[in-house]
């Protein structure tokens, strides 16, 4: 998962390509490049590290040129260092791309055969060589075409050409890919994001498609290069949640931003008049629901996860989650009335996007939860629930977990109500409490101070394990994966009653545990499980909604959640875990809205 640009226009590019690649670095930032075109000449820049590196680059030297590339990299190939950093150039023409070419050993011991000499160590750079070998005796659209049949894996491709020079190439199969419209400028991104600042128009590029673009005009192709038309869509206007404002990093902008969050979802989903969910047209009668599919990648399968319980407890269907990446490889038996619902902030994950397209092979009925509503496995499912959370730039997800669990819950709720497994006083029991919700996320979010003092805790640590019960045990997965994301302190998360089947070993003296225990019907149980970490030296964080447990001796920090009601409490309790990771990721000095090796849209597999 790499971020590409393309601009072509009638005025230089290359501070437009630097500002878009600031907006894709949440998609790689280790290594990043550019290259324009200046009197028939292909320009490139490229260094290791961020995109600032680049700026610097050009600062000192400036690239002119009105049409031109860029690229932020998260290495598959190759180490991150300058030479693989993208694009890859030959003579002729100069390449971007995000995905990952499967043949490319294949296809680079062939042209090696031929004499023709790499010069990285990327699966890009057969791409470069070999629509230079096209070329030879082909225009650069079919050049283009030829190539794209040569080539196994997924990809979007941003490709400009030394001879042609007002032309800018893309094309796509698996990995997204935008075009923006704007006055004597147009513009290929990997999502709409990157190009928001020059345009709200915005068009997609669907499976197989390619598209020429100039500074005038943009045509599109389909797979067999006949030509086709493109709706066009006018994004909407979010550009204040795209900047840090007041705060020090985009993740705690994001942590803090969260009663809005899941007020806006709230708002957009309950009639607060008729006291009722508008959730309309299930893709399947909701009687006839056999099964639900709850599908997830990362913090989005953890939503999953704890949704499940709800499902179990409130509804009585049958439910069943799975990581999209296991999903798509393993033998399904899938049945028309199960309800295949796909989790996913960015809506571009390429494993969940896989799972999704087995699905739809399968002629069974989907459902998407996501963040950006122009997103592929948004366009691509039966069904469409949003999320309203706006723009999340921070890797580590925050505010989406919390907009997924809204969804979810509300989903559940109605469900349940159609399907008469709750009676009337109940839903709108629950649909009052869960008006409670953004205020209850307030007050955590007060104590920070408390969780600043628990950070400390961490600084020396080793490690650290999460124990919870039910539906506490996502959150705690949530907690550990929030942990190792930011701050790279190795972090489990276990169901409190597994620990004697073999995570006890790992206890001693002083290993930071964090207790999740509300007060539910695990409470004793996880108290008791809790003793057994004592026992063996463990330091006790202690997280919970219940007001009469006071802290003893033993238990080193504690943290206490509003209280609203059991269903809602697992929301709750994530906010202290998202807090506590912020803060052991700042006291390690850690780049918070970047963590190592980690991007946010992961669009290989
Ligand atoms: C990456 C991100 C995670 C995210 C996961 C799934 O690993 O770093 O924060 O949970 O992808 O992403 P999605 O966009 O499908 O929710």
């Amino acid at each position: 998962m790499c971020g590409i640009i393309g601009i072509a226009s009638n005025k230089p590019v290359s501070v437009n390509i630097i500002n878009s690649l600031k907006k894709l670095e949440y998609r790689g930032y280790d290594s990043a490049g550019l290259a324009t075109l200046t009197d028939n000449n292909i320009n490139e820049k490229k260094c290791s590290g961020r995109v600032e590196e680049l700026e610097k680059i050009l600062f000192k030297t400036p690239s002119n040129g009105n049409i031109g590339i860029g690229h932020v990299r998260w290495a598959t190939h190759g180490v991150p260092n300058s030479l693989n950093a993208h694009p890859h150039s030959s003579d002729q023409v100069s390449v971007v791309h995000n995905g990952i070419i499967e043949n490319s050993d294949e296809i680079k011991k062939e042209l090696e055969a031929k004499g023709i000499k790499f010069k990285s160590q990327t699966d890009t750079e057969v791409v470069t060589l070999l629509i230079t070998e096209e070329l030879k005796n082909n225009k650069p659209l079919d050049s283009v075409f030829k190539t794209l049949k040569k080539l196994k894996g997924s990809f979007a491709l941003g490709i400009i050409f030394k001879n042609f020079a007002n032309i800018i190439i893309g094309a796509r199969r698996g990995s997204p890919l935008a075009v923006g419209y704007a006055k004597e400028e147009n513009y290929i991104g990997s999502d709409s994001y990157a190009l928001k600042s020059m345009t709200n128009k915005i068009s997609y590029l669907d499976d197989g498609e390619l598209c020429i673009l100039t500074k005038d005009e943009v045509n599109f192709y389909d797979t067999k290069l006949k030509k086709v038309n493109k709706k066009i869509f006018t994004l909407s206007e979010d550009e204040a949640s795209t900047d840090k404002g007041e705060y020090k990093h985009f993740m705690l902008k994001e942590i803090v931003e969260q009663p809005d969050t899941v007020k806006n979802c709230i708002d957009e989903y309950i009639d607060s008049i008729k006291k009722n969910i508008n959730i309309l047209n299930f893709p399947i009668e909701p009687q006839n629901i056999n099964k639900i599919v709850l599908i997830g990648c990362g913090t989005a399968y953890n939503s999953c996860l704890t949704a499940k319980y709800w499902f179990e407890e409130l509804t009585s269907i049958d439910v069943e989650i799975d990581i999209a990446s296991e999903f798509r490889y393993r033998k399904l038996k899938f049945n028309s009335n199960n309800l295949y619902i796909f989790v996913s902030q960015s809506g571009e994950t390429a494993d969940t996007a896989a799972a999704l397209d087995i699905c739809k092979k399968n002629n069974v009925k989907t459902c998407s939860i996501v963040n950006v509503i122009e997103s592929t496995i948004a366009r691509n499912s039966d069904w469409v629930l949003p999320i309203y959370a706006g723009i999340e730039i921070g890797v580590a997800s925050t505010k989406a977990f919390l907009g997924q669990l809204t969804v979810l819950y509300i989903m559940c709720l109605k469900l349940a109500f159609l399907r008469k497994d709750i009676n009337e006083d109940t839903y709108i029991k629950n649909i009052r409490n869960l008006k409670k919700l953004p205020d209850a996320i307030k007050k955590c979010l007060k104590s920070e101070n408390n969780i600043q003092l628990m950070a400390k805790e961490f600084i020396s640590a080793k490690g650290s394990m999460f124990l919870g019960r039910g539906s506490s045990y996502p959150i705690a997965l949530e907690g550990a994966l929030k942990l190792k994301e930011l701050s790279y302190l190795h972090a489990e998360g276990y169901p409190a009653g597994e620990m004697k089947h073999g995570p006890l070993a790992l206890i001693e003296e002083g290993l930071p545990v964090i207790v999740i225990a509300p007060k539910d019907k695990y409470f004793e149980k996880t108290i008791s499980n809790m003793q057994e970490v004592i026992a063996r030296g463990g330091k006790i964080l202690f997280i919970t909604d219940n007001k009469k447990e006071s802290l003893n001796e033993n238990i080193r920090f504690g943290f206490r959640v509003p209280h609203i009601d059991n269903l809602l409490t697992p929301i709750l309790l994530t906010l202290p875990l998202q807090m506590l990771a912020y803060h052991v990721a700042l006291l390690k000095n850690c780049d918070v809205d970047k963590p190592r090796n980690l991007a946010k849209s992961v669009t290989v597999e």
